[in-house]
C-alpha cells in the first residue's frame, strides 16, 4: 500500500530512489532553487545540451547522478514565476508522476520547498495540490490481475512511498493539513475508480449497495437499503420499471451525515447507480457496449462524496441517494411505448428503453425533494451520449437552477481542475418532452439538445422551489484512451474532488435562485 508523508529535509539532505525538483525557468534557463546550488553544473549542462531548459511540464529524469542524497532527480519546469498558479503546479506534477509512474520507480520525494511560492494560496493548499497531482495518476486497477491484484490495495504502480519534503518543522506543520486532506480526496477517487472498473459480473445492484454500506459503517454514516420489496411499497414505478427486464433485483441507498443535527443546511446528493447499461429492449449497438459497467458512476460519485463530507465531519446535514439496478432486456422488459406512474405520482411515457438513467433518477430526486426538503439538491449520472459528443472526455456538462452554485462550481473547477462546462435549459427543448398520453415522454422528438432534454426531464421532478444542479459525467467519468491527466484509461473520479471542495467550502448563498 502507498504511503504518502510529510518531512523535513533541504534540498540536498533529501534520500530517497528519486527526488522530483521543480524548477522555475529565467530568461531561457532553469533557475536554480533556494539551496540548490550544487545543481548548478548539471542544470549548465542540461541547458549546453538542450536538454531542458525549465519550461512549463517539461520533465528530464537523470538516473544515477547522485544530486545530494539521491540517487537520481527528476527535474520538473514550472515555466515563469510570475505565470504561477496551483492549477499550473498541477499539471506539471501530473507529468512528473506519470512519468515515474511508467517508469517503475519504487519511491520518490518531491522538494515542495523549492515551489518557493508566496501567492494567495497557503502552504497548506500547495501542499495538497501537489499530493493530489503526484499521487493520483498512479492510479492502476489491478483487481482482476492473477500476479498483481488484492482488493482495492495496489492502486499505485508499484510505487510504495511518496513523500514531500520540505525545509523548516513550521512547513510540515503546514502541509501535513493540505497532505492529509489529499489523502481523504485520493481515497474517495480511488475508491470510485475500483467501483467503476469493476465489470457488470462483480459489480451488481446488491453489491454496489453493499459496499456503500460498507463506507456508510467504516465512516459513520447513517445508511438504510431499499430492496425491491420497499421499493414497490414506496411507489418507485419508474425505477422499477428499468429493472423489470432483469433478473438482479434493484436497490436504492440512503446515505446521511448528520442525521440528527436538523439546523444545518440540507444538501441532497444523488447518483444514477445503473450497474449495465445494455439499453434495454432499445438495444445499444455491440460497439463498446463493454464501458457501459461505467453507468453507476453517478451513484458511486455519490458515496465517494459522502466518504469524504463523513470523514472531514462537515457541518453541514448531507443525505446521498444511489439508485441501482442494471438495464436489461428479456421477456418480461419494459418495452417502447410503456407508460409507468413515477414516485411523485407524475405518469412517463417511455419511447426509449435506453433512456434509463433519467427514470431512476426521477423516483430518486422526487424522493430526495419530498423527505428531506433540501437547500441544495445536486445529482450526477453518465446520462447522455450527447454529453460525449458536446464536451468529449475532457469535462462534465453542468446545468440547473442554481446559477450561483453553479458559477462556484465554476471557480473551484479551476482550482481542483475537474473541468465542467454549463449546458442550457431552454424553453424550447421543455416542448419536445411533452407526451400525448401520458404527463411526460423520456425522450424529445429531435436528436439535438440531448443533454439539456436530459436535465429537463428530471428537472420535472424537482420541485421549482428546490435549487438544483445536474453533473452529466457521460463523457468525463471513464476514459477510452490515455488522455486525461489525472488519471490512466477507465474511471476517473470526475468532480468527486470538486463537489467535495465545494461542500467544504460552502456558503449558504450559493443556494439562491435566480
Ligand atoms: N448510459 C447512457 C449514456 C452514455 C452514453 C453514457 C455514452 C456514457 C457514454 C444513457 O443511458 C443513454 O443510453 N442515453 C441515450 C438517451 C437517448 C436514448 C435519448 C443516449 O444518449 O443515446
Ligand atoms: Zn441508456
Ligand atoms: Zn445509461
Amino acid at each position: 500500500m502507498l504511503k504518502i508523508q510529510i518531512q523535513k529535509s533541504t534540498l540536498k539532505s533529501v534520500k530517497d530512489h528519486t527526488l522530483i525538483i521543480p524548477l522555475y525557468q529565467q530568461g531561457a534557463k532553469p533557475e536554480l532553487p533556494k539551496n540548490g546550488a550544487f545543481l548548478r553544473p548539471i542544470l549548465d549542462k542540461l541547458v549546453k545540451d538542450k536538454v531542458f531548459k525549465a519550461d512549463f511540464k517539461e520533465v528530464t529524469y537523470l538516473r544515477f547522478i547522485k544530486a545530494g542524497q539521491s540517487q537520481n532527480v527528476l527535474f520538473v519546469g514550472l515555466g515563469k514565476k510570475k505565470d504561477f498558479t496551483l492549477s499550473r503546479l498541477r499539471e506539471a506534477l501530473i507529468n512528473a508522476s506519470a512519468y515515474l509512474g511508467k517508469s517503475k520507480v519504487p519511491s520518490f520525494s518531491f522538494h515542495l520547498s523549492s515551489v518557493a511560492w508566496s501567492g494567495k494560496r497557503s502552504f497548506s493548499e500547495v501542499a495538497q495540490a501537489a499530493t493530489e497531482s503526484l499521487v493520483l495518476p498512479l492510479y492502476k486497477f489491478t483487481k482482476f490481475k492473477k500476479d498483481e491484484g488484492s482488493l482495492t490495495q495496489d492502486q499505485s504502480s508499484g510505487i510504495k512511498s511518496v513523500t514531500l519534503a520540505v525545509d523548516s518543522p513550521e512547513e510540515v506543520l503546514e502541509g501535513k493539513r493540505g497532505l492529509s486532506k489529499a489523502k481523504i480526496f485520493i481515497d474517495a477517487c480511488n475508491l470510485v475508480r475500483d467501483l467503476v472498473n469493476t465489470p457488470h459480473n462483480a459489480m451488481r445492484a446488491p453489491d454496489l449497495a453493499q459496499a456503500a454500506q460498507d463506507v456508510a459503517k467504516a465512516v459513520g454514516l447513517k445508511c438504510t437499503v431499499f430492496t425491491e420489496k420497499e421499493l414497490h411499497k414506496e411507489g418507485f414505478g419508474a425505477l422499477l420499471a428499468v429493472n423489470q427486464g432483469s433478473d438482479i433485483p434493484p436497490r436504492f441507498v440512503i446515505l446521511e451525515h448528520n442525521a440528527e443535527k436538523k439546523n444545518l443546511d440540507t444538501v441532497c446528493l444523488v447518483g444514477k447507480g445503473i450497474t449495465f447499461d445494455s439499453g434495454g429492449i432499445s438495444l445499444k449497438p455491440a460497439d463498446s457496449m463493454e464501458t457501459m459497467k461505467d453507468d453507476m458512476a453517478g451513484s458511486a460519485t455519490v458515496l465517494g462524496i459522502m466518504e469524504i463530507v463523513a470523514k472531514l465531519n462537515l457541518p453541514l446535514h448531507v443525505v446521498g441517494f444511489m439508485a441501482i439496478t442494471n438495464n436489461m432486456p428479456s421477456g418480461k422488459a419494459t418495452v417502447p411505448g410503456d407508460i409507468v406512474k413515477s414516485y411523485l405520482g407524475k405518469t412517463i411515457e417511455i419511447l426509449n428503453t435506453d433512456a434509463e438513467g433519467r427514470l431512476v433518477l426521477a423516483d430518486a430526486v422526487a424522493y430526495a425533494d419530498k423527505h428531506y426538503k433540501p437547500s441544495l439538491l445536486i445529482d450526477f449520472a453518465t446520462l447522455t451520449g450527447a454529453c460525449v459528443i458536446a464536451l468529449g472526455e475532457a469535462g462534465a456538462g453542468v446545468m440547473g437552477t442554481a446559477q450561483k452554485a453553479i458559477d462556484r462550481l465554476k471557480e473551484l473547477s479551476c482550482l481542483t481542475g475537474d473541468k465542467i462546462w454549463q449546458l442550457p435549459l431552454w424553453e424550447e427543448y421543455r416542448e419536445e418532452l411533452k407526451s400525448d398520453i401520458a404527463d411526460i415522454k423520456n425522450i424529445g422528438n429531435t436528436r439535438g439538445a440531448g443533454s439539456s432534454k436530459g436535465g429537463m426531464f428530471i428537472q420535472a421532478f424537482i420541485n421549482d422551489k428546490t435549487p438544483w444542479v445536474h453533473f452529466d459525467i457521460a463523457g468525463s467519468a471513464f476514459i477510452t484512451r490515455p488522455t486525461h491527466r489525472y488519471t490512466p484509461k477507465g474511471a476517473t473520479a470526475a468532480c468527486v474532488r470538486l463537489v467535495a471542495e465545494f461542500l467544504i467550502q460552502w456558503d449558504t448563498s450559493v443556494t439562491e435562485l435566480a
